[in-house]
C-alpha cells in the first residue's frame, strides 16, 4: 500500500502511520470483527451523528463541516440498508469501515469526526444503543406473551387439573391458576429486564480511548441527543464495562430457564400419557420414519436453546474476569454471545407468545386424570380436623384410608360412608362434598389460591399490572 496516500488502498489502515510492513493476512481476519459487528451499523452511525453535531455546537467543527458529515452519514446509512455498503475485513470493524467511507464519500471532512473520540468509547456505546433496542422489543414481545397467557388462564379459571410436586399427582389445580404461575416467572423477569435497562441506558461517549479527551466536548449533550439517562462517570470504567451486557444476560438466562420449564410441561402434556394438551400442527413437525408422529419441535428447541444462553452467560463473565482496566481487545468477544442470546431469547419469546393463545386444553383428560391418584387426601386430613381431629392424626387416617382404596383398586370418593367410617367415627355423609375436585380447588379461596373466583381475580390484577407497563 502507498503511505503517501493511505486512501488510495481501500484496505488502507486508519491506524497505520507507525507501521512499517502490511499486517498478517491472517492476523487480519483474526483481529477483524466486522463480519459480524456489521450489525450495529446503525447505531454507529447514530453515535457518530451526535457526536458530530456536539462538536460542531461546541466549536470543534464548524456548521458546514458537520453538514457535510451528517449528509455523508446519511447517506451511508441508506447504502448499508439497501445491502450496498463495500464491507471490507481489512477495514477491521465496523466503526472504520464507516469511517473510511465517510472519507470516500465526502473527502477530507470524513476524517475530522473522530476527533475526541476512540473506538473504545464508540464501540461502548455502540453495544449499549443496540441493546436498548433489543431490551425495548424484548419486553414488548414479553408483554404480548404475557397478555395471551392471563387471556388464557381466564378461559380457563374453571378447568380443573392434578397439580403435581415430584411429578406426581399431589392436588387438584386450576389450569388457570398453573398458567398465573407461569405469568408470575415472566413477570420477574420484566422487573429484571427494567433494571438492567437503567444501567444499559447510560452514556460512555466522551470516555475516548480512556482518560478522557482534550477537546472541549459536552458529554451531556451527545447523552441527550442519544436518548441516555445520563453520562457515564469515570472513563476508565465507561470504556472498560461490561457489565450491563452480563446483566443481560443473566436475564435472558433465566428468561429461558423459564420458557424451558413450561416448554417441558407442554412437551409433557402433548404427549400420549399425559394428553392434556393439543398443540396445534402448525406449531409442530413430523417424522421421516414414524407416520404417526406429531412432535412438539417448538417447546423442545426452546428447551433446548435454553443451554446456548446459558454459555453466552458464562462466556462474558469469564471474559471479564480478568481484565485490567481500562479497554482490551478481549472486549471484542463481546459481541457474539450477547447479540445471539438477544436473537435467542426475542425469537424464543415469540415462539411463545403465538403459541400459548392456541393451545387446546383436552378438560376431560385433565378432569380424569386429577380424579385419579388420590389428589383429595388433603381435604380429607383437613375436613377431619375441621371436625376436632389433630392433624397428624387426621394425616395417619387418611393415609389408611388411602392404602384401602388402593387395595379395593377405588378412588377416595368411591368409598362408601360406611368403608370410610371405619377409619374414623367422626366422618359423616358431607366429607363427599369435600371429596370432589370441584370442592378441593374452590376451597383454597385466598390470595394466590386455585380457587377459580382467585384465579379470575388474579387475573384482573396481573391485566393491569400489563396495562400499566
Ligand atoms: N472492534 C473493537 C471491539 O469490538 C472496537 C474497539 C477497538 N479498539 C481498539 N483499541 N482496538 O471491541
Amino acid at each position: 500500500m502507498s503511505k503517501d496516500n493511505p486512501s488510495s488502498n481501500p484496505a488502507a489502515k486508519l491506524w497505520g502511520g507507525r507501521f512499517s510492513e502490511a499486517t498478517d493476512a491472517f492476523v487480519e481476519r483474526f483481529t477483524a470483527s466486522v463480519t459480524f459487528d456489521q450489525r450495529m451499523a446503525r447505531e454507529d452511525i447514530e453515535g457518530s451523528l451526535a457526536h458530530a453535531q456536539m462538536l460542531a455546537e461546541v466549536g470543534v467543527l464548524t456548521n458546514e463541516e458537520y453538514s457535510k458529515i451528517a449528509a455523508g452519514l446519511k447517506a451511508i446509512a441508506a447504502e448499508i440498508e439497501a445491502g450496498e455498503f463495500p464491507w471490507e475485513v481489512g477495514l477491521e470493524d465496523v466503526h472504520m469501515n464507516i469511517e473510511a467511507r465517510l472519507t470516500e464519500r465526502i473527502g477530507d471532512t470524513g476524517k475530522k469526526l473522530h476527533t475526541g473520540r476512540s473506538r473504545n468509547d464508540q464501540v461502548a456505546t455502540d453495544i449499549r444503543l443496540w441493546l436498548r433496542n433489543r431490551i425495548d422489543l424484548i419486553a414488548a414481545e414479553l408483554t404480548r406473551l404475557q397478555g395471551g397467557l392471563v387471556d388464557l388462564a381466564e378461559r380457563e379459571a374453571d378447568t380443573i387439573m392434578p397439580g403435581f410436586t415430584h411429578l406426581q399427582s399431589a392436588q387438584p389445580v386450576t389450569f388457570g391458576h398453573h398458567l398465573l404461575a407461569w405469568n408470575e416467572m415472566l413477570n420477574r423477569d420484566y422487573e429484571r429486564l427494567m433494571d438492567c435497562r437503567k444501567r444499559v441506558n447510560r452514556s460512555p461517549l466522551g470516555a475516548a480511548a480512556l482518560a478522557g479527551t482534550t477537546y472541549p466536548i459536552d458529554r451531556a449533550r451527545t447523552a441527550e441527543l442519544l436518548g441516555f439517562e445520563a453520562p457515564t462517570e469515570n472513563s476508565l470504567d465507561s470504556v472498560s464495562d461490561r457489565d450491563f451486557a452480563i446483566e443481560f444476560c443473566a436475564f435472558a438466562a433465566l428468561l429461558l430457564t423459564h420458557l424451558s420449564r413450561a416448554s417441558e410441561e407442554l412437551v409433557l402434556w402433548t404427549s400420549s400419557q399425559f394428553d392434556f394438551i393439543d398443540l396445534p400442527d402448525r406449531f409442530c413437525t413430523g417424522s421421516s420414519i414414524m407416520p404417526q408422529k406429531k412432535n412438539p419441535d417448538v417447546p423442545e428447541l426452546v428447551r433446548g436453546k435454553t443451554g446456548r444462553v446459558n454459555g453466552h452467560l458464562i462466556a462474558l463473565l469469564t471474559l471479564m474476569k480478568s481484565q485490567p482496566l481500562a479497554y482490551n481487545k478481549d472486549n471484542q468477544e463481546d459481541k457474539e454471545p450477547l447479540y445471539d442470546a438477544a436473537d435467542t431469547a426475542l425469537d424464543c419469546l415469540r415462539a411463545f407468545a403465538d403459541m400459548v393463545p392456541a393451545l387446546k386444553p383436552k378438560k376431560e383428560n385433565m378432569l380424569a386424570a386429577a380424579a385419579k391418584g388420590f389428589s383429595t387426601a388433603t381435604d380429607l386430613a383437613d375436613y377431619l380436623v375441621r371436625k376436632g381431629v389433630a392433624f397428624r392424626d387426621a394425616h395417619e387416617i387418611v393415609g389408611q384410608s388411602v392404602s384401602f382404596a388402593i387395595a379395593q383398586n377405588k378412588d377416595l370418593a368411591e368409598l362408601s360412608l360406611e368403608q370410610l367410617r371405619q377409619f374414623s367415627n367422626v366422618i359423616g355423609e358431607d366429607v363427599f362434598e369435600v371429596l370432589t375436585l370441584e370442592g378441593s380447588v374452590a376451597a383454597r379461596d385466598h390470595i394466590g389460591g386455585t380457587a377459580p373466583n382467585q384465579v379470575r381475580a388474579a387475573c384482573a390484577r396481573a391485566r393491569k399490572a400489563l396495562e400499566a407497563r
